[in-house]
């Protein structure tokens, strides 16, 4: 049955790690990510299907200062807020069939053991110097401040509320203590400067390695001419430290100090690849990151973090002592329809908002059809994007099935000629393979699609030349019938192990249909007197009415929020009932925003709480809202004493329809958040809110 299997190639495997760039964990993916991971992805599925050892490690970005602010914000703590957003992260990726082997934190104890012997190494061999040096600091909130934390007025234009790094109004960048009226974003007050201690990383000592490295011929043009700009320009001294509080590791031997968010973020590719090797006996982790190691390590990010991905990280592993990635690969960013992504459009589309309404796989192959080597920005044109899916994958490849498989179904019990209807135009089919590896392998996937596209309309000519359908009409043409449709079907299968990398759930499926499991080699085998499965419909036209749903969706949820990185995920209502405070539940469906603008929150005080006899877990609670005072009950005895909450401020739902329960009338509810146990955490607003007010 299996014809013209070419020679198998004796090359051994190419060992090959794969990541991309760590989400942060303090928001949801959302489509403008998207595109670098299933760009990884597409090139790590093709390194799999001909063959090669392919790893591909993710994990989430958990440390820093903005990730310990926004805990405090949900009044809950840092390590359990991570951990939500981890589990929400894999199943996004999931959904889409990003195919991670591993997916892990770099809040971890690997993280920190790789971290901590880096830095070490680091300082072992001089490369790490101290140096005081002032910042602003809010005296309130008894922190230093990110320049990201300060705002106040252009020294340039004059313009108000902008950021203490640029302006958002004249393009003017600055240093935070430059700005005028500058106070804290975090608590308002106006900062001060502060001398503190901080720890350098001194990449000019790398220069020539890094000139090295970026004409060692692997990396893309354009990241080359941008790290000649820098080289020009001169590299400086790189502070790796902040001071507490802060969410992160602690710097050796230097208490209240702890290592800057990116000094152990792109290490978390290591410790997350070293986690899969704890997993996976047979792997070894020295054969992938020692000097001498003959494997290839490739970085897939976005090109807003090239400078930390080509100077910083290689400069560091040098120095450190481990081998450098073979490359780092950047990607352009997204716009929608032409334009940035747009809360007020509807075109800041949440991963997961993509999913309820469509298919991942058409946004595999659009992005596909899209994406080159090079560093462009691409555009999602939504009518392009449904145009595109319909017409190629619906429109050209599963039609091929479609037309021809009834045929062979019904009138020849599913099996497959014996005899290849067009032996030449089968050939050709297979020796496109080589140059649609080569484009894959050079993450040229547009002119990989490109030239399936055109294998496919050759494909659908060859079907509507013989016509199939009129041939069947005429008597004694059977064998005919069954020799056109069975090399329309060896050629969509051909078509559909080439999209294998791209559409996999659509590839899996036609190979449940053709009996049939892919590899890139097996395009050289051909499928002759093969029983095939009964056809079903492969994919659905683009439902365009769903386009514009999955706007309007954006758009409601993007009124209720900010910035995607700033997004809190909603805090969990500590129900009165004894049970509710016990574990996180999945998220709730979808409510409009009007459904949730009807809940009115207040700020609270706790001018009581006390034990209720005979109740295991709950307080019972006596809050101050301004104009009158409530009695509620409480879910959270596991977590307080009732002492301790008499006077703090909290936040209660204060509309909610009283309850008569067991011991007496509950007439609201505190918000809180946590897993449960010791683990409840009320909210707190801050100090200077009053009772009443109403919480937004
Ligand atoms: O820019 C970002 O979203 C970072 N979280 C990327 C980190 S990539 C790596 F260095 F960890
Ligand atoms: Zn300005």
């Amino acid at each position: 049955m299996a014809e013209q299997m070419a020679p198998s190639t004796s090359k051994a495997p190419r060992r090959i790690l794969v990541t991309n760039a760590l989400p942060y964990a303090n928001g949801p993916i959302h489509i403008g990510h998207l595109l670098g991971y299933i760009q990884a992805d597409i090139w790590v599925r093709f390194q799999r299907l001909i063959g090669n050892e392919c790893h591909f490690v993710c994990a989430d970005d958990a440390h820093g200062t903005p990730i310990m602010l926004k805990a405090q914000q949900l009044g809950i703590a840092p390590e359990v807020m991570i951990e939500q957003m981890n589990a929400a992260h894999q199943q996004d990726f999931a959904d889409f069939a990003v195919s991670f082997d591993n997916y892990h934190s770099t809040h971890s104890p690997e993280n920190k053991e790789l971290a901590t012997l880096i830095y070490k190494r680091l300082r072992a061999a001089g490369y790490i110097h101290n140096r005081v040096i002032e910042q602003l600091y809010d005296p309130e909130k008894e922190m230093f401040l990110p320049d990201r934390f300060v705002k106040g007025t252009c020294p340039d234009c004059g313009a108000e509320d902008q950021y203490g790094d640029n302006c958002d109004v004249c393009g003017a960048t600055y240093s935070p203590t430059d700005l005028k009226n500058p106070r804290s974003a975090v608590s308002g007050a106006v900062p001060e400067l502060r001398e503190s201690e901080h720890y350098f990383f001194d990449l000019p000592a790398f220069g020539d390695m890094l000139q090295a490295w970026t004409t060692s011929g692997s990396l893309q043009s354009e990241m080359a001419n941008k790290l000649n700009e820098w080289f020009e320009q001169g590299l400086q001294q790189w502070d790796i430290s902040r001071d507490k509080p802060y969410f992160g590791f602690e710097i050796p031997d230097a208490p209240g100090k702890y290592f800057y968010v990116w000094l152990d973020a792109p290490i978390g590719y290591m410790s997350s690849f070293k986690n899969y090797c704890e997993k996976h006996g047979d792997l070894e982790f020295n054969d992938f990151w020692n000097v001498d190691s003959d494997a290839e390590v490739y970085h897939f990010i976005g090109k807003d973090i090239i400078y930390f991905h080509s100077l910083f990280w290689p400069a560091m592993l040098k120095g450190a002592d481990f081998r450098q990635p073979t490359s780092v690969w950047a990607h352009g960013f997204i716009t929608v329809n032409g334009t940035k992504m747009s809360k007020s459009k509807g075109t800041f589309i949440m991963a997961r908002t993509y999913l309820e309404h469509l298919d991942p796989e058409y946004l595999r192959y659009y992005f596909a059809t899209k994406l080159s080597s090079r560093i462009d920005d691409l555009d999602l044109n939504l009518t392009d994007f449904a145009q595109r899916v319909n017409s190629d994958l619906v429109g050209k490849v599963v039609n091929i099935a479609s037309r021809c498989a009834g045929f062979i179904s019904k009138k020849h019990a599913g099996m497959l000629s014996e005899h290849i209807a067009e032996p030449e135009m089968l050939a050709e089919f297979q020796a496109a393979g080589e140059s649609i590896a080569a484009a894959y392998e050079q993450r040229e996937f547009g002119k990989a699609m490109r030239e399936i596209m055109k294998l496919a309309d050759r494909a659908n000519e060859y079907i509507a030349v013989q016509e199939p359908w009129q041939l069947a009409k005429q008597e004694g043409k059977e064998q005919e019938v069954q020799n056109v449709c069975s090399m329309g079907i060896h050629l969509f299968r051909l078509l559909m192990i080439y999209l294998t990398p791209v559409v996999p759930k659509l590839s899996a499926d036609a190979q449940l249909f053709l009996n049939d499991s892919f590899s890139w080699e097996s395009a050289q085998i051909t499928l002759t007197g093969h029983k095939i499965n009964k056809f079903k419909a492969l994919m659905q036209r683009v439902p365009t009415e769903k386009i514009e749903s999955m706007l309007e969706a954006s758009k409601d949820s993007s009124a209720a929020n900010t910035v995607p990185a700033e997004q809190p995920a909603a805090p969990a209502a500590v129900s009165s009932n004894e049970s509710a405070a016990s574990e996180f539940e999945p998220i709730a469906s979808e409510i409009e925003f009007d459904d949730f603008a009807k809940v009115d929150l207040r700020v609270a005080k706790i001018v009581n709480a006390e034990h209720v006899e005979g109740a295991d877990k709950l307080i019972k609670l006596t809050l101050d809202i301004g104009t009158e005072q409530r009695q509620v009950f409480a879910g959270i005895k596991s977590a307080y004493n009732p002492a301790d909450l008499i006077g703090q401020l909290t936040v209660m739902v204060a509309n909610l329809k009283p309850r008569k329960m067991r011991f007496g009338m509950s007439e609201g509810m505190v918000l809180a958040a946590g897993p449960g146990g010791k683990e409840i955490y009320i909210l707190n607003p801050h100090n200077g809110a009053q009772p009443g007010q109403r919480v937004m």
